[in-house]
């Protein structure tokens, strides 16, 4: 799924460069080039990754419309490097060893010629593009892409019987946080939504349209395989800088920077909290001990509080947990004994509004559930929205929001609902997002309390402003675009990120204007976050199923 690696050979020519410094900090080129093809000639939009021999960093810029890719000096230091490039439908020929020294800029163009396994450089958006059947059949697939690429599924050979009878159901037995690099058997069977009957007539249409998209048939595809375009314009300008994480079983899902540049993040499947100084690219591991020894491991929520504090979702663990940054000290509030149900699960912790009441809003998979913690006393307060819905309606609280004065808004994942939780009164209000079925997943408070949230099956970025009670969406350029997550930064651009086609989109929210961001690399993006400290803001994520985290820089 990911480009090609080569090693290239240069030889340096002398730069002639700006003379000021700080202009020489910005402008100053340490290696640049023109990559063109045959069919192409100069090619816009091509990914060129350049990593550094010993370095978990990998350094990636994208062509402008001339073919002309630029590595300023500040992001390469002198070292060995490979490079890498991504540009679906081409692979580029192996070189031979490079070396670079300081003072030099490097001219190096690539030639790149037509893949032989276009198959293998598809992103998930792009099979979805590809694979015939109704959107109803596509969507079947998004409850796929959590743990592993529709590359898995599509290649496979087996057929309608062997999907009802062997693979959904084994996947069925996962939970959410596994990859095919550390799987995780569920300990307890899920509400059960349908009754038996209806469910085995969901798995036999599944698993006979599954059988009509994969290789079952014979070894090639029966459908043709569609691309989409590279990046242009706006999108060109921008410059990645990828963190590989120590171990492949890491998973990181949700990813924020401190005041001090620190970034940390979640480990989906892992008892750690991690921390990568991205200056030296060292991470630290703080391991978190089991509360529900047995139970599947890993967090997923990640928020701080007004004083920097860490607040931690240990899912199966059924544990909230803080973290004291400058005491670097664990604190643990299990779910007390009748919300610990087997099937509990606490995936979102959030405590940015606590300083208010002293009190950290947080839910609870098992059943639909939202709870509040009082700090001080210990003592969990339980909401079942949902409780008197039709018997059977499924509902999913996927995320919890405060406000500036501490009242909760929830996202319903399975329909298009935003609750909200008054925080004085404990009453439930439920508003409805203006599109059906558009699985608001989760979100942010901006500081004038309007919610931004990504519907997962709109294909859009909403906002809901709690003030006038009233929503706003945006509809993203690409099908499938299926956003996570949205957050806003300080000129009111709205960003978000597909755990379907490796792209950010950057929405300009006063005129309109999107930009999607191609990543580098295969990359299941989660939860997105802005460091505004930064001009122009900079653009943090976690890779789930990369081991790796990525900061996107963009150039204006
Ligand atoms: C909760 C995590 C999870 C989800 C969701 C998931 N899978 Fe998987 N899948 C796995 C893991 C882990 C493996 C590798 C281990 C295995 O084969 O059981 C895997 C492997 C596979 C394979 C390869 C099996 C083989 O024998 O080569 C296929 C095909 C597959 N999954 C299909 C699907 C389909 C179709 C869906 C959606 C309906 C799906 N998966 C959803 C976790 C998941």
């Amino acid at each position: 799924m990911c480009c090609r690696t080569l090693v290239i050979a240069v030889s340096w020519a002398f730069a002639s460069l700006v003379s000021g410094p700080a202009l020489a900090q910005t402008t100053a080129t340490a290696l640049t080039g023109i990559v063109s093809s045959t069919e192409e000639k100069a090619m816009e939009g091509v990914l060129v990754s350049a990593s550094k021999t010993g370095s978990p960093v990998t350094v990636t810029v994208v062509t402008d419309k001339d073919g002309r890719f630029s590595f300023p000096v500040s992001k390469l230091t002198p070292g060995q490097y490979s490079l890498g490039v991504r540009a679906v439908g081409y692979d580029v020929d192996a070189h031979k060893a490079i070396e670079i020294t300081e003072q030099k800029t490097t001219t190096l163009d690539l030639q790149l010629r037509k893949t032989e396994d276009l198959a293998a450089q598809l992103s998930n958006g792009e099979w979805l593009a590809s694979i015939p059947g109704t959107d109803q059949q596509k969507g079947q697939l998004l409850n796929c892409v959590g743990c592993h690429t529709l590359e898995r599924i599509v290649r496979s050979k087996y057929d309608a019987n062997a999907f009802l009878t062997q693979i959904l159901p084994r996947m069925q037995g996962y939970v959410n946080q596994s990859i095919p690099a550390h799987p995780q058997l569920r300990r307890a069977e899920r509400l059960m939504e349908e009754r038996g009957d209806q469910r085995v007539q969901v798995y036999r249409a599944a698993a006979e349209y599954l059988s009509t998209i994969n290789r079952s048939a014979g070894p090639q595809w029966s459908y043709a395989l569609k691309t989409f375009a590279r990046p242009t314009g706006r999108a060109t300008r921008v410059i990645y800088t990828e963190y590989a994480l120590p171990r492949e079983t890491i998973s990181p899902h949700d990813v924020i920077v401190d005041a001090d540049g620190i970034v940390w993040y979640s480990s989906f499947g892992e008892q750690n909290l991690g921390r990568l100084d991205p200056k030296s690219g060292k991470v630290t591991e703080y391991p978190i001990p089991e509360h529900k020894p047995g139970f599947p491991t890993g967090g997923l929520g990640l928020r701080a509080d007004k004083d920097g504090n860490l607040w931690l979702g240990n899912m199966y663990q059924a544990t909230i947990i803080k973290f004291d940054r400058k005491a670097e000290s664990f604190k643990f509030w299990p779910l007390p004994p009748e919300q610990n149900i087997d099937a509990a699960q606490v995936n979102m912790v959030s405590p940015q509004s606590s300083h208010i009441d002293g009190k950290v809003w947080t839910q609870n998979n098992g059943f639909a559930g939202v709870h509040r913690l009082d700090i001080a006393t210990g003592k969990i307060e339980t909401w079942e929205p949902f409780k008197n819905a039709p018997k059977g309606e499924p509902h999913n609280i996927y995320d919890v929001i405060p406000d500036s004065k501490n009242n909760v808004y929830f996202t319903d994942f399975r329909h298009q609902h935003i609750g909200r939780i008054d925080a004085e009164t404990g009453a439930v209000k439920l508003f409805e997002v203006p599109t059906a079925r558009s699985s608001p997943r989760r979100g942010s408070m901006d500081a004038q309390d309007r919610l931004w949230f990504g519907e997962y099956r709109g294909d859009r970025i909403g906002m809901f402003d709690t003030r006038t009670e009233q929503f706003k969406e945006w509809k993203l350029t690409t099908r499938w675009a299926s956003p996570y997550d949205v957050t806003l930064d300080k000129n009111e651009n709205a960003w978000t990120g597909s755990m379907i086609t490796d792209q950010v989109t950057r929405l300009d929210t006063k005129t309109g204007e999107m930009v999607d961001y191609l990543l580098p690399r295969s990359t299941n993006i989660r939860r997105v976050f802005v460091d505004n400290t930064t001009t122009p803001v900079s653009f943090w994520i976690g890779n789930n199923h990369g081991a790796s985290i990525i900061k996107v820089q963009p150039l204006d």
